[in-house]
């Protein structure tokens, strides 16, 4: 039996890790703890297997029955309660992006070696079959000279929580690039089997919700914790950018909110031999550039969130690093301060 705990009990903890932690037999989930207990507490009425609710974390941390923990908070208290779970010896996955910027997400990993502890960060697409499959393509060489990847994740209304944690830069690190952008940035990296970062240039917008009050939506996710009227709305709600690489250039943009009336989330492989667009968290079709044939291949999506914590336990387990490890997200991270470093400087850097 291997024991687990949940700290921060929103969306995300509801709908992924809990149905992903409920299907494993041998998991035990002793506590569900979140600073607003009725968010615990409805989350085990939800999920018999929540042995216990609190709100104080470093009651979960105290317990030495506990082996692990996934932290589910939003990002700025990534970094806080994942210091203290390692140093209280705990294993650790927490969500994306690993936190607010490099600078502190080194600082993880270090912990995270000293402590002698796995840290996983949720970064769940790497464990998405489609991603699976074109990184064996990619290895294979079915591209041909992979030249360009293109990516779009660009929504018609999708600001969330408009004045909350979300839209507020000291806590979230960012808007939509580190939201939405480093799942598709972070995936690109996985599939081109890693890739050396050349140089970046980025331009980073804020124009949808400038005034929030006169932001116009029909739904907003995140709602709760939206604050239209005292609240801070201070990143990217686009963002475009370009990055060359030791392997293949890429370049890509953000919308949380755009007016146009499409939401577009793909990503475009592109080799001389062959292309592929893969429908981000669906499939992908292949095109063969020398039959003129797409085809789109068979294969069933086993559900990514249950993989991610099935390897999470796996690994803290056996002590075998996995591809989630915070070792090999960094550079995902570096990146992303990278493209917002230029977008600030106006220029292009290089890393
Ligand atoms: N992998 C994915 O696809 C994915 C999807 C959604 C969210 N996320 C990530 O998951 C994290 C949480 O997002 P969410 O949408 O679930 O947010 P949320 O606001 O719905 O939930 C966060 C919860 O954490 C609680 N919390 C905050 N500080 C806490 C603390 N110190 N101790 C205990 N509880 C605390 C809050 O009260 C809240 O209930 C974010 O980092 C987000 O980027 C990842």
């Amino acid at each position: 039996m291997t024991t687990v705990a949940i700290i921060g009990c929103g969306r995300i903890a509801k709908n992924a890790h809990l149905p992903a932690l409920s299907t494993l037999d041998d998991v035990k989930i002793k506590y569900a703890c979140d600073l607003l207990i009725e968010k615990a507490k409805a989350l085990q009425e939800e999920f018999p297997k929540i042995e216990n609710v609190c709100t104080d974390y470093k009651e979960v941390l105290a317990d030495p029955e506990v082996e692990a923990v996934f932290v589910l908070t939003p990002n700025f208290a990534h970094y806080t309660v994942t210091m203290d779970a390692l140093k209280a010896g705990k294993h650790v996955l927490v969500e994306k992006p690993i936190t607010v910027n490099y600078k502190l997400s080194v600082k993880m990993a270090n912990e995270a070696k000293k402590q002698n502890k796995i840290l996983n960060i949720g970064v769940c697409n790497r464990y998405h079959k489609s991603v699976e499959l074109l990184r064996d393509y990619v290895a294979e060489g079915k591209f041909g000279n992979l030249y360009h990847v293109y990516c779009s994740f660009r929504s018609f209304r999708s600001i969330p929580g408009l004045g909350g944690d979300f839209t507020t830069k000291s806590q979230s690190g960012g808007g939509v690039l580190i939201d939405w952008g480093i799942h598709f940035l972070d995936l690109i990296l996985y599939i081109l089997g890693g890739a050396k970062i050349k140089t970046v240039t980025c331009d980073a917008y804020n124009e949808m919700a400038k005034d929030m009050k006169s932001y116009k939506y029909t739904s907003m996710w995140a709602e709760d914790t939206a604050d239209i009227e005292n609240g801070t709305n201070d990143v990217d709600d686009y963002i475009t950018g370009h990055i060359r690489t030791d392997k293949a250039s890429i370049s890509f943009n953000g919308a949380w909110a755009q007016n146009v009336d499409q939401n577009e989330m793909f990503i475009d492989f592109l080799g001389d031999k062959a292309g592929a667009r893969l429908i981000y968290g669906n499939k992908f079709s292949f095109t063969d550039g020398s039959t003129l044939e797409t085809v789109i291949p068979e294969y069933d999506i086993p559900n990514m969130y249950a993989c991610e914590d099935k390897a999470f336990i796996e690994s803290f387990k056996t002590g075998v690093k996995d591809k989630n490890n915070i070792d090999n997200i960094l550079e995902s991270m570096k990146l992303l301060d990278a493209l917002y470093a230029s977008s600030d400087k106006k220029k292009e850097i290089k890393l």
